[in-house]
């Protein structure tokens, strides 16, 4: 394990969220716990919520868990942790409270630190406050220490324009260096494994293509409704909020050949490839769906037009599936289903790379096919790896049944899997931008989802409804050849 150098301040814009409370610090204290964090370490929030520390400090705790840190040694670090927090409150686009920040930080006088920025904020103010942080001088720009890096969370942009305006305006305040666009699914321990599940087995390598893969599907669902973050999401919805980058970036590692190194350029230069032989998605080829009013695990839940700070017309999606086809000689033909849904019956996030039929069957005169296998890769929960087999099933007897080969984490690995945030924050500090995303990756995802996403907000289309806490609407339109 090498420690982080320090001194180094952590601040958190949008400290007052979903994100901040959620994942980032409680991500901060996992490295904290396991000593990857230097001794001289501050950590500030800020956001317009009007907080005291304490309040600040009350909101954070709810969500430290101690699995680093079982036993009575946790309390004395959650202490430790929390009394290195500090919040102020202002306005994004106010250089004037950017520098009464900067004074907080000078509060207690020590030589400069590092300094770490991160953008848990809505997209629409990624730039009011790099301006602000640039005018009120927090910004160094050099890549020795103390250095200055801004991590700015998905989505980057609302389409294409604005996505290439930002990195425009973002360059004038950071250097591109010390920008690290993040998305917290390349930091999941079984999507850094899919690089060595296809290109270190022999075995997957000849079958991966048309000529043995029917079709793939890389599902996302959520149990969750908006839960509070209309002011993000609304203006966003489900396409641009995960389909956009997560599903994508699942889709090319999926999708692209074998990079001549396992090097952070190569890859991205292989995603790249793969992305830009993606045609845009028609409307033909989406199904949009918003969630409605439903009583589920014993409970009423709202509609999303119901849903707080949500207008009551709104067209925004929570669902969305879409066929996408990769025009190459590896993928022609083969559609990849990508769907996405919020107010679902699940948290379940998976890829399904469905094989071919046999042509034959050996095995009985009354069936003409066997089962297709399967592959399936379980993100989340319940990681693991799973691949659908016809096998004999005991007896004298020949019956054939469909069984799997299964890997599953926590049998295999049943030490801790560590958090997609706790990775990614790590490599921020260290400098290694292989699992951040490059700008001409973001322009090839934006040029898939870009004239779908205008239509939807041009034309006010309306989408289907599905109950909440169901599987969402029918998607049949989609799959037929
Ligand atoms: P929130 O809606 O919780 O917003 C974060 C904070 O931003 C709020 O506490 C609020 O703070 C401020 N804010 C909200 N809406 C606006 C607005 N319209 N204008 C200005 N400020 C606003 O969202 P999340 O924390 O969930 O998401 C923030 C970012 O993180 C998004 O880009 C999202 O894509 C990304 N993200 C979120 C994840 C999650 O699990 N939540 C996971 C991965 C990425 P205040 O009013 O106090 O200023
Ligand atoms: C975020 C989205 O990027 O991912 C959220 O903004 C979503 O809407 C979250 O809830 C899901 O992350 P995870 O890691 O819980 O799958």
């Amino acid at each position: 394990m090498t420690k982080i150098s320090g001194p180094l301040d952590i601040v958190v814009m949008g400290a007052s969220g979903d994100l901040a409370r959620r994942k980032i610090f409680p991500a901060l204290f996992s490295l904290f716990c396991q000593g990857y964090l230097p001794d001289q370490l501050r950590f500030f929030g800020f956001a317009r919520s009007k907080l005291t520390d304490d309040e600040f400090r009350g909101r954070i705790t709810e969500h430290l868990t101690c699995r680093y840190a079982p036993g009575e040694s946790c309390a004395d670090l959650m202490s430790d942790f929390l009394s290195r927090c500090r919040y102020m409150a202002g306005n994004y686009g106010s250089s004037e409270d950017m520098l009464d920040l900067y004074q907080l930080m000078q509060a207690e006088k020590r030589c400069e630190a590092n300094i770490l920025f991160y953008f848990a904020i809505p997209p629409s103010v990624f730039l009011d406050v790099s301006r602000a942080l640039g005018d009120a001088g927090m910004i160094r720009c050099t890549q020795e220490e103390p250095w200055t890096r801004a991590v700015i969370e998905k989505p980057f942009g609302q389409d294409r324009e604005s996505s290439d305006n930002l990195t425009c305006e973002l360059g004038k305040v950071f250097t591109e260096d010390a920008i690290y666009r993040i998305d917290h699914y390349l930091g999941k321990e079984v999507i850094q494994n899919l690089m060595v599940l296809r290109f270190a087995n022999l075995v997957f390598e000849p079958i991966w293509n048309r000529h043995y893969i029917e079709r793939v599907w890389i599902d996302w669902r959520e149990d969750l409704g908006l839960e509070g973050r209309a002011g993000y999401f609304d203006s966003y919805g489900v396409i641009r909020d995960v389909m956009q980058n997560h599903l994508l970036q699942i889709l090319a590692l999926i999708a692209m050949d074998k990079p001549q190194q396992a090097s952070a350029q190569h890859v991205r230069d292989e995603k790249v490839k793969v992305l830009r032989r993606i045609s845009p998605v028609t409307l033909d080829h989406a199904v949009l769906g918003q969630y409605g009013a439903a009583t589920w695990r014993d409970k009423d839940r709202v509609g999303y037009r119901q849903e707080p700070d949500v207008s009551p017309s709104s067209c925004t999606p929570t669902f969305c599936a879409a066929r996408l086809e990769i025009d190459n000689d590896r993928w022609r033909g083969v559609p990849f289903i990508v769907r996405a849904g919020k107010a679902m019956n699940a948290k379940e996030n998976e890829v399904r790379i469905q094989f071919r039929s046999m042509e034959s069957n050996l095995f009985s005169s009354g069936r003409r096919t066997l089962p297709p296998n399967e592959l399936v890769v379980r993100i989340q929960p319940n990681e693991g790896i799973y691949l659908g087999l016809n096998n004999k099933e005991p007896g004298h007897d020949l019956t054939l049944e469909k069984r799997d080969l299964d890997l599953r984490y926590a049998s295999a690995y049943p030490g801790m899997i560590p958090d997609a945030y706790e990775c990614l924050l790590l490599d921020v500090m260290e400098g290694d931008k292989s699992l951040f995303i490059r700008s001409d990756e973001l322009e090839a995802a934006w040029d898939i989802f870009t004239p779908l996403l205008h239509k939807i907000d041009e034309d006010k289309l309306e989408p289907d409804l599905y109950p909440f806490g169901s599987y969402g609407p029918v998607i049949d339109k989609i799959l037929l050849d």
